[in-house]
């Protein structure tokens, strides 16, 4: 109301100012009128009676004169008649004739513009008239002059009124524009208002029109684009403020989730199921695959239920799905749904042990191993790329589900995607190295591979340099639009954004994980080994896989002993190698070599003690896992080429009593995090059997000064961070596809 009245007050006085100055105006021009009016008339009069006036003037009845002009003046607008025979004479008048009238005065009443009179009841009209004979035309002979007076009054009543009707006419007029424009301006205001908070929840102006929704304003695009700018800004700005305040937790995660997203549904799909069923006799029997994959996503799913689509590997999974292939999970307290997918032992073959993890693997890590590329197994990844995506397509509930794809093993399924969902928002992550664009131009289907992946909104990368290969990758083989500022790839009319996202671990760790005391776990540990109780203990913990550097870890052991012998006989190395992939001829010949060198090296310095190196090639449970982390004196990740490596992460996650020396390979995403860590290059021996003894001699001071910075970053950039800034850059996307006609903006 208080903004019409600023609409409403201005125009009143406006329409008050007008009528204030119109009204004289109107005044003079209807007084000029009515002067005209009468002049006329009094021409008319004086025509009439000249005639019979003549003839009483001829017959010198002066006092019947009198009574003739009394009488014609009863006629209500003419007051009075007066005649002048000659400018000296007395005047012959009715008796309302003014005094003020007298025939040597006559002149004054001639002038153009002067024939009024002020008198007490109004204003009076003067004409003064010659009399013309119609008997002859010599004016020389004229019989003198008639003065007619008129009665003005009525002018000035007239006048009153009109300005009355005046003032009511611009009074109906003002309230009319005055409505008027309060309804227009209320309308007005609540429509942009309307599209404002529109804009501001994230939906509106610029959003494609629905079938049943308003047509949007065109002429509102372009603010409505400064305003979406604004908003884009200060929500970075916001979430930078925020994100530096943060813990994020499995809460934080769930925020996201109902408010960001609306509560939507996430569809998580991966080939490693988080829980595999296995027949043990009459049992069955739960697993937990050693992964970091499923390390990372568990929590997130626990916190956020949903669906996670993965390979249905275990035994006995058929056994416990329902008929739709569903089984919730985690099976002590179900929080989320695993929707299985089966794969024939053929498509296993070509799409997991070939393409996958005999082609994409090696090629992706450059651990000179050589990637194998044989076209049925490409034809059998494509194959489990589109079961996959129908059972992404069975899943979604809405046109526009948010699905997280997983790894290498779903290079096409983006794309698949999103031919059928394409309001879908697509979030891959690539858990593996992204090679430059001369080690990747092998592949034989490089090309159909990146368009696969470009089908996504978002891709991720654990670091930016894995991030900067894919641009230039991208850039070199396909026809496709980088952007090398904002990191966004344009590629058949759609927007890919390339992010970092550096993976991590829940934190804080389980508690049941840090359970046992410290003292506890190195007492129990060093028993089960055989160890003496000051026995030196390092912990390895890998997949037995050839990335893992297990080999240059066990040279790098050999070389300590070589080099400072006082450690033979007081240290042990326990490497954990959980067996993977042990179809595919290359891993069998790893995991020889790896049983054959750790044979070699404990037979050279075992006779002075405990053997150096105690490998056990099985899969451990997590809450095995923590108590030798807990129980050693340094922890060896000495990959030869790691994505992230969270073994590392989660030994310092162990470490509550900020104990134990890390020794990290440079050529792992984790280096680029922990720098406290002893950071070595896992090709140069000599170096790393340097960083051993350095770990093996390290104060306590110093192992703690490390362990502290290490915890702190673990602590802040964990698991519920990776996954909560991905769904915020879900939610920013979604939020500007509402409000654009293109399907995928910057972010
Ligand atoms: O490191 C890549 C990766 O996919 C991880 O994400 C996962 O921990 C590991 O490989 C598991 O491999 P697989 O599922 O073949 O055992």
């Amino acid at each position: 109301m208080r903004l019409s009245l600023r609409f409403v007050l201005p125009l009143l006085l406006v329409l008050a100012g007008i009528a204030y100055a119109v009204a004289p105006l109107i005044d003079q021009l209807t007084l000029g009128w009515f002067v005209r009016d009468l002049d006329s008339r009094s021409a008319l009069i004086a025509n009439t009676i000249q005639e019979p006036l003549l003839e009483q003037l001829a017959a010198g009845k002066k006092v019947k004169i009198q009574d003739f002009f009394n009488r014609i003046t009863q006629d209500e607008r003419l007051y009075a008649v007066g005649y002048c025979a000659a400018a000296t004479a007395k005047i012959l008048a009715s008796r309302s004739l003014p005094a003020e009238i007298q025939c040597p005065q006559l002149e004054r009443w001639q002038n153009p513009g002067r024939h009024l009179l002020p008198s007490a009841q109004g204003p009076l009209h003067i004409a003064v008239r010659p009399m013309t004979s119609a008997a002859t035309a010599d004016v020389a002979a004229l019989p003198g002059q008639l003065v007619l007076v008129h009665d003005m009054s009525f002018i000035t009543r007239r006048s009153e009124e009109s300005k009355r009707y005046l003032f009511y006419v611009f009074m109906a007029l003002g309230a009319a524009v005055s409505l008027i424009t309060v309804i227009v301006a209320q309308l007005s205001w609540r429509g942009w208002m309307a599209g404002v908070r529109a804009l501001l929840r994230g939906e509106g102006l610029l959003r494609r029109p629905e079938a049943h929704a308003p047509p949007s304003l065109p002429g509102f695009k372009p603010i409505a684009r400064d305003l979406q700018r604004l908003i884009s800004e200060l929500e970075s700005e916001n979430r930078a403020r925020d994100e530096s305040q943060l813990t994020w937790t499995p809460e934080t995660l769930r925020t996201i989730l109902h408010g960001e997203l609306r509560g939507e549904d996430v569809i998580v799909v991966s080939n490693r199921e988080p829980y595999i069923h296995q027949r043990r006799g009459e049992r069955v029997e739960v697993q937990r695959p050693a992964s970091g994959l499923v390390t990372a996503l568990e929590p997130i799913m626990r916190a956020c239920s949903g669906t996670w689509i993965a390979h249905g590997s275990g035994s006995a999974d058929r056994e416990v799905v329902d008929k739709n292939d569903h089984v919730a999970v985690p099976p002590e307290n179900p929080a989320y749904q695993i929707r299985r997918v089966w794969l024939t032992p053929e498509e296993e073959a070509g799409y997991y042990y070939g393409f996958a993890n005999e082609g994409l693997w090696p090629l992706c890590h450059i651990a000179h191993v050589r990637p194998i590329f044989r076209s049925s197994d490409w034809a059998q990844y494509i194959a489990v790329n589109r079961k996959f995506a129908q059972a992404v397509m069975s899943e979604a509930k809405t046109k526009n589900p948010i699905v997280l794809v997983q790894d290498y093993h779903f290079a096409l399924l983006p794309k698949m995607i999103r031919d059928e969902l394409p309001e879908a928002t697509i979030i891959s992550f690539w858990h593996i190295p992204w090679p430059n664009p001369e080690s990747f131009a092998i592949c034989p289907w490089r090309e159909e591979i990146l368009a696969g992946m470009l089908g996504s909104s978002i891709m991720g990368f654990h670091t930016q340099f894995h991030c900067n290969n894919f641009v230039d990758t991208v850039d070199r083989f396909l026809e496709a639009r980088v952007d090398r500022a904002s990191f966004n790839v344009s590629f058949g009319g759609k927007l890919t954004a390339v992010r970092r996202y550096p993976i991590s671990i829940a934190w804080p760790p389980d508690a049941e994980l840090l359970q046992k005391s410290v003292p506890d776990c190195r007492r129990d540990i060093r028993q089960m080994n055989d160890l003496p109780p000051e026995h030196k203990l390092g912990i390895g913990v890998d997949r037995l896989d050839y990335t893992k550097g297990i080999l240059e870890r066990f040279r790098a052991i050999e070389r300590l002993l070589e080099l400072n012998p006082d450690w033979i006989g007081r240290f042990t190395f326990v490497q954990i190698a959980a067996p993977t992939r042990s179809g595919i001829d290359e891993y069998q010949h790893h995991e020889a070599q790896v049983r054959t060198l750790a044979a070699r090296i404990n037979a050279r310095f075992e006779r002075r003690g405990p053997a150096p190196i105690g490998l056990k090639i099985e899969q451990h449970a997590p809450p095995q896992v923590y108590e030798y982390f807990r129980a050693a004196d340094l922890c060896f990740v000495s990959s030869l080429h790691d994505g992230m490596n969270l073994v590392a992460k989660e030994f310092v996650a162990a470490r509550d009593d900020e104990r134990g020396v890390l020794i990290l390979s440079e050529f792992t995403g984790a280096a680029r995090e922990l720098p406290e860590a002893l950071i070595v290059n896992p090709y140069d021996a000599d170096q790393c059997a340097a960083a051993l003894h350095l770990a093996l001699s390290m104060t306590d001071v110093e192992q703690r000064d490390r362990m502290r910075l290490m915890r702190g970053l673990v602590a802040e950039f964990n698991v519920f961070r990776w996954a909560g800034r991905m769904l915020l850059d879900a939610a920013t996307k979604r939020r500007h596809n509402r409000l654009t006609d293109k399907p995928d903006l910057l972010i």
